[in-house]
């Protein structure tokens, strides 16, 4: 299979990012409630058993046949379906519709055998082989083959299946591989880059290999950052980033082109997962409807603030259209050093808080908890001890009340704010070699997500090249690599009256990881009024303080821990300035008012309680107004066409609260732990 097709334009404009309506699973009324389901572990009488306990606890969608392809093709063209109609048969008399995946995330041993050149090679050349899970080398030919010979087998033996509602392609591409470092996959990458620079000459140019005497002399020369003496040329490093996205990309849209023809009226999709090295803006571009897996960090006490960051993210990259979360889970995972079960009432609050934000589907990993197997300490909707415990009882209550909240479903959250992300940004900013390794793109953004989340200001995500003018305000914690366009469509923002926020190192370099000839922040530096002359990064025993002066005159004293800026500044006001640390007096906290307009800068990373000041400051000067929510109170408010409104509360603290839900008359009260939907 040829794989020269590959799309390897920089990313996504704002023009380029469907917004056309998405499609749903056939004939699912309501919300969807449902799971993954892994019927080779079991037998036929367990299967009816399942479909009954499943009917009773409101499930109307299943995820089958993720892993099946072993079971399927036991041996090479020889395929076994009698198994699989007879499940597909018991879940539609049960009146639970399927969402029938391809299994091509787990090849089965005959594969590994027969193709051996098709493992993946990791970044140390070694080759992975079969035992687990995970895809083969995705630019493998023979891999490519089989998945699309057992997707024609499926789409040929269930596309008029009465109960086909969806297809789910592969399982979470980009994890457990990402990357492959095979024959097939190096010239897969040769190709890529001479089909998005042309020339040699240009390839040149742009990764800079004129520094450390990289010049490649011919195309041969080009190699994935493979294992060698010192640090990989960044620029190179990026663009394998965005290769191996696309690589893997490539093999979804073959799987997804050739269900289209058997099915052109069944949606298509893939679950995504928190997985740094999928694109999603560029993924939700191909999906009918898109999906995701969410498993909350058991680490984190208060991980259900990021639970709500990845629910805004996904309904940002589905351009507000309703969107599946097709995993998570009932109680602890199996996967973390540590797996925590959930509290009494948690699951409850994590799958209303998906909801609340845009999810019209509320699935599980997995439907009854395995014996065998990896995943046999992952909890699921009927744990090993059966109805009679209190995750069924959840679970069930959890499907009823979902039947409740039909009229949720198609009505859209909407957002006064966005907060940039451009996955191109991360991988460039955790590359080697950055000026700290303490200053990290992830921490920056959740800090700020976690900022709005404090404040009950909601919020979508978007791209720094996508159409910004609805929002009132903008912030950009983490924008290290902004293309000329974003930098731009940044400018165009504030001159249009629109405002800005903008954390450390940011818009320093190019699409290809260069700094711009003009400056460190040269793509910002008008547009904040703020030069920067160098990055202060401090020891990790370092603590620079700061004094910020609200634009109302109050002050307060914030501490940066890991980073700060040496600042010029020509055309803004100084709000914030050090009192210690490596440039004291100098300034740290910038605003630069244009028309209606204005562009903040945040020179230092600050924790989540220090961003408050300089937040509520922007708040005002982007009239938003703030509610008077109950700390760790959750509310959000969905609408539909015809103006109706639907009230998500979600109450993580542990005492009850009496509030009033913003913008409405609505009165509630809710016990410690507790989540609702209302209509308000
Ligand atoms: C997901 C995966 C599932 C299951 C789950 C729980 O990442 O898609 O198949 O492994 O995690 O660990």
């Amino acid at each position: 299979m040829s794989t020269q097709n590959f799309d390897s334009s920089p990313r996504p404009s704002s023009q380029s990012i469907d917004t056309s309506p998405s499609q749903w699973p056939l004939g699912v009324e309501g919300v969807v409630y449902g799971c993954d389901y892994n019927p080779e572990q079991w037998t036929p009488d367990v299967w009816r058993e399942d479909a009954r306990l499943m009917a009773e606890a409101g499930v109307n969608l299943v995820s089958l046949g993720m892993f099946s392809w072993a079971n399927i093709e036991p041996r090479r063209g020889e395929y076994n379906f009698e198994w699989l109609d007879e499940v597909i048969d018991v879940l539609h008399e049960a009146g639970i519709r399927v969402d029938l995946a391809t299994p091509t995330a787990a090849p089965p041993a005959w594969f590994f055998r027969e193709f051996p050149e098709a493992r993946v090679i990791d970044r140390s050349l070694t080759p992975l082989g079969p035992g687990s899970r995970g895809m083969a080398c995705p630019a493998s030919p023979a891999y490519r083959q089989a998945c699309l010979d057992i997707t024609r087998k499926l789409a040929e033996r269930y596309g008029d299946h009465p109960a086909l509602a969806l297809w789910h392609v592969h399982n979470e591409y980009g994890l457990p591989v990402n990357e492959s470092f095979s024959q097939d996959a190096q010239e897969a990458f040769r190709r890529w880059t001479k089909d998005r620079y042309g020339t040699l000459d240009e390839v040149n140019r742009a990764w800079g290999t004129a520094f450390w005497g990289q010049t490649f002399g011919v195309w041969e020369d080009i190699l994935p950052p493979m294992p060698s003496p010192s640090v990989i040329n960044p620029s190179l490093e990026l663009d394998w980033r965005r290769f191996s996205s696309d690589l893997i990309l490539e093999c979804y849209i073959a799987e997804r082109d050739l269900l289209r023809e058997f099915t052109p009226d069944i949606p298509i999709t893939t679950n995504f997962h928190s997985c740094p090295y999928v694109d999603q803006w560029r993924w939700a571009q191909e999906v009918d409807v898109v999906a995701t897996d969410h498993y909350l960090t058991a680490a984190e006490p208060r991980n259900f603030v990021e639970l709500a960051q990845t629910a805004d993210l996904t309904r940002s990259v589905a351009a507000n259209h309703p969107w599946m979360l097709m995993e998570h889970s009932t109680s602890g995972v199996n996967w973390q050093p540590r797996n925590i079960a959930k509290q009494p009432l948690e699951m409850a609050r994590n799958s209303l808080s998906h909801l609340g934000r845009g999810a019209d589907a509320i699935m599980f990993f997995q439907w009854r908890a395995s014996l065998k197997g990896a995943e046999k300490y992952h909890s699921a909707m009927l744990p090993h001890g059966g109805t009679d415990t209190r995750i069924w009882r959840e679970t069930h209550k959890l499907g009823n009340d979902l039947v409740s909240y039909a009229d949720v479903r198609g009505s859209q959250v909407q957002a006064e704010v966005a907060v940039l992300l451009d996955w191109n940004s991360q991988w460039a900013q955790d590359l080697e070699w950055r000026p700290s390794v303490d200053l990290s793109h992830r921490v920056q953004t959740n800090r700020w997500y976690e900022r709005l989340w404090r404040d009950h200001v909601t919020c979508d995500f978007a791209h720094p090249e996508s159409d910004l003018s609805k929002y009132k305000l903008v912030v950009a914690p983490a924008s290290y690599l902004l293309s000329d366009a974003a930098a731009a469509n940044l400018n165009a923002y504030v001159e249009a009256g629109g405002n800005l926020v903008v954390g450390p190192f940011s818009g320093v370099v190019d699409d290809n990881d260069g700094v711009r000839p003009d400056g460190l922040n040269a793509a910002l530096a008008d547009l904040l009024g703020v030069k920067v002359q160098e990055f202060c990064p401090l020891r990790i025993e370092d603590s620079a303080d700061l004094n910020y002066t609200s634009v109302s005159g109050e002050s307060a004293t914030l501490v940066a821990d890991v980073w700060c800026e040496d600042l010029i500044v020509r055309d803004a006001e100084v709000l914030g300035e050090y009192l210690t640390g490596p440039r004291p007096t100098q300034a740290a906290v910038t605003r630069r008012t244009s028309g209606s307009g204005s562009a903040w800068y945040i020179a230092s990373d600050l924790s989540v309680g220090d961003l408050q000041p300089v937040f509520a400051d922007v708040y005002r000067q982007a009239r938003i107004e703030l509610s008077d929510l109950p700390q760790d109170v959750e509310v959000v408010l969905r609408t539909n066409s015809k103006g109706e409104k639907f009230a998500t509360v979600i109450n993580h603290s542990e005492r009850q609260h009496q509030l009033t839900i913003p913008g409405t008359d609505c009165r509630i009260e809710i016990g410690a732990g507790e989540s609702t939907v209302l209509k308000v």
